[in-house]
């Protein structure tokens, strides 16, 4: 399984990706925002960084802003995946947009249906979002493994980007479901190598060792 960081803290992708554990980033206006960034320039500054694709939402609502918009973000650099909504227009734009070569992530997705329609339409990617259907009761890794169904039943290769990652058990249950991708903010991927147990073995061993008095070095 893939993993996305779901930031644009260039720092906190810098460190993840000299452990090898960045194969893309992910970002949306909420994010930029947070970023307090142009989002030119710091989408160019991730690319920088990164080789996997790395998603530039755009912001228009009408196909044909939307197209043009992409078609922008697309100049950044050669690794951009252009972000569409999952709306009609958001449709219309990625089939254009996956027409022309450029890679396209269709966000927004929350039921199976939407899913297949983005599929239908060339998405490279389709961003169901776990942690929001959870947010209101309702079952979001249910949806992962719907999708992972019906794009397997009818060989669909759009990947399943699962978006809204929010803890270290959705990131297990997306593995178990067959997600291709999962996109995280840097703490969940960080909190994944976390167990209360190695905390505890490792302070038992460092006392017993110092009661040995011996160095290594
Ligand atoms: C990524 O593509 C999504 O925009 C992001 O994962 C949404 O996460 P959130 O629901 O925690 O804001």
């Amino acid at each position: 399984m893939k993993f996305f960081i779901d930031t644009a803290d260039v720092e906190a992708i810098a460190e993840l990706n000299d452990l090898g554990m960045v194969d893309g980033v992910t970002t949306n206006p909420s994010i930029i925002l947070k970023s307090g960034k142009n989002i030119l320039d710091v989408t160019r500054e991730i690319c920088s960084i990164v080789s996997g694709p790395v998603s530039a939402e755009v912001v228009a609502t009408t196909a044909d802003d939307m197209i043009a918009e992409g078609r922008k973000l697309a100049q950044i650099a050669s690794n951009i995946t252009v972000k569409v909504p999952l709306t009609w227009d958001g449709l219309k734009a990625c089939k254009v947009l996956s027409s022309e070569g450029k890679m396209v992530n269709v966000t927004l997705c929350f039921s199976a249906n939407q899913a297949l329609i983005a599929a239908k339409a060339g998405a490279t990617f389709i961003s169901p979002f776990v942690g929001r259907l959870d947010d209101i009761n309702m079952d979001g890794m249910e949806l992962i493994a719907d999708i992972r169904q019906i794009y397997d039943n009818y060989g669909y290769d759009t990947q399943i980007l699962a978006a809204s990652v929010r803890t270290v058990n959705h990131v297990t249950q997306c593995a178990l479901v067959g997600a291709d991708v999962i996109t995280a903010p840097p703490a969940v991927i960080k909190a994944l190598a976390s167990h209360p147990l190695t905390d505890k073995g490792l302070e038992q061993f460092m006392k017993d060792w110092a009661k040995t008095g011996q160095n290594i070095l």
